[in-house]
């Protein structure tokens, strides 16, 4: 079995960050989102993954995944022009070969692992098995109606009508036989090839499509608010108390990770936190559900529940909350009068 991982995309709900990053490589707790979706590739026995990239920002993904050996994985790169998740099974065609494979969505990531799922598949010698989550708004998602033996029988792209409650959250297993039905499935309305198109017509073939349904909690990062939700997720899920940088005249209080080299003076730090390498922290309150990347500076501020990635200044900010900061970003306060002044790239969002 293998996995394919899908990393491209357009990323346009997430710009201006996507324009000089991939969306999937946006830190969490100080780490991108797909490292944890290949962590959970790595604890199954699945060793060879091709990673889905698009041309715009493939190469910072290949320089974060390398060749995979930091998760003991074989990786490959397939680059794709963002048609849809069955185009890029189409493109990965050569890759995939007559295996089985699982595949997730690189911006995605579960609190449950992939592993008994991979055992379900295969036990069951099942041609697609579907992970589905309920939800409390289904006419914003793909939702599958099951029978009363888990085999999926109906699946409706944001129904306007309910049929249910079990979204398709972004993990799927197949056999190979997904390749005979996206040869037969036709670009949508939007004009990509959909995943949901492809799974209907494995229903419609006769293939044998069962769900599965996720115990755990599920995080699509695909807007700021859902960066910051699975930031104080994962925080909240695998932060321990560690502080290895220098805490002087400062307060640290609960589950906080402070990096090395980290400078925490005259300041109150409050986790689930985690401040980076190299970061200073001066006469600051930096509040739980933070995560502040490496390198930055933080001065006379107050932050709570944002992410601020590497190389950032915050200076003088009195109450900075829910906030997403692209590297190298500058937030200052301007002391002479109330005049705000922005220098602020295409379509970024600011609300004073
Ligand atoms: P989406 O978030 O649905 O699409 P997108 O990345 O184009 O984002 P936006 O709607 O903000 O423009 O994609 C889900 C995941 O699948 C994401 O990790 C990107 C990836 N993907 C591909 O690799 N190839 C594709 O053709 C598409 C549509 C998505």
């Amino acid at each position: 079995m293998k996995a394919l991982v899908l990393s491209g995309g357009k990323g346009t709900r997430l710009r201006p960050l996507t324009f000089t990053c991939a969306k999937q490589l946006i830190p969490v707790a100080n780490k991108p989102i797909l490292g944890y979706v290949l962590d959970q590739v790595a604890a199954t026995s699945i060793k060879k993954v091709g990673i889905i990239t698009a041309n715009e920002t493939g190469q910072f993904v290949e320089d974060y995944v390398k060749d995979g050996s930091s998760w003991n994985l074989n990786v490959c790169y397939i680059p794709q022009e963002p048609l849809g998740l069955a185009h890029a099974v189409k493109t990965a065609r050569r890759f995939l070969g007559q295996d089985s494979f699982v595949m997730c969505l690189g911006d995605n990531v579960t609190g449950q692992g992939l592993e008994a799922f991979v055992k379900k598949f295969k036990n069951e010698h099942l041609d697609a098995l579907i992970i589905l989550k309920e939800v409390d708004n289904p006419s914003s998602f793909g939702i599958a109606q099951l029978d009363e033996k888990g085999n999926i029988v109906r699946l409706v792209e944001k129904p306007k009508t309910p049929m249910g409650n079990l979204a398709i959250i972004g993990t799927y297993l197949f056999s190979a036989k997904v390749h005979e039905a996206i040869e037969r499935i036709k670009p949508s309305w939007r004009g990509e090839l959909e995943i949901t198109d492809a799974i209907q017509e494995m229903i419609n073939m006769g293939f044998s499509v069962k769900a599965e349904i996720l115990n755990s909690w599920w995080l699509d990062t695909g807007k700021k608010d859902d960066i910051l939700s699975a930031n104080a997720r994962i925080l909240d899920e695998y932060i321990q108390r560690d502080v290895k940088g220098t805490v002087t005249n400062s307060t640290v209080d609960g589950r906080v990770k402070v990096e090395p080299e980290a400078k925490i003076v005259n300041s109150t730090i409050r986790g689930p936190c985690v401040i980076g390498k190299g970061v200073l922290v001066e006469n600051s309150f930096i509040g739980p559900y933070t995560s502040i990347g490496d390198g930055s500076k933080i001065y006379n501020s107050n932050l709570e529940y944002c992410v601020v990635q590497d190389c950032v200044t915050v200076k003088d900010i009195e109450r900075l909350e829910d906030s997403l900061i692209g590297k190298n970003a500058k937030v200052t306060r301007n002391q002479r009068n109330r005049t705000i002044k922005l220098h602020v790239g295409d379509y970024s969002e600011v609300e004073v």
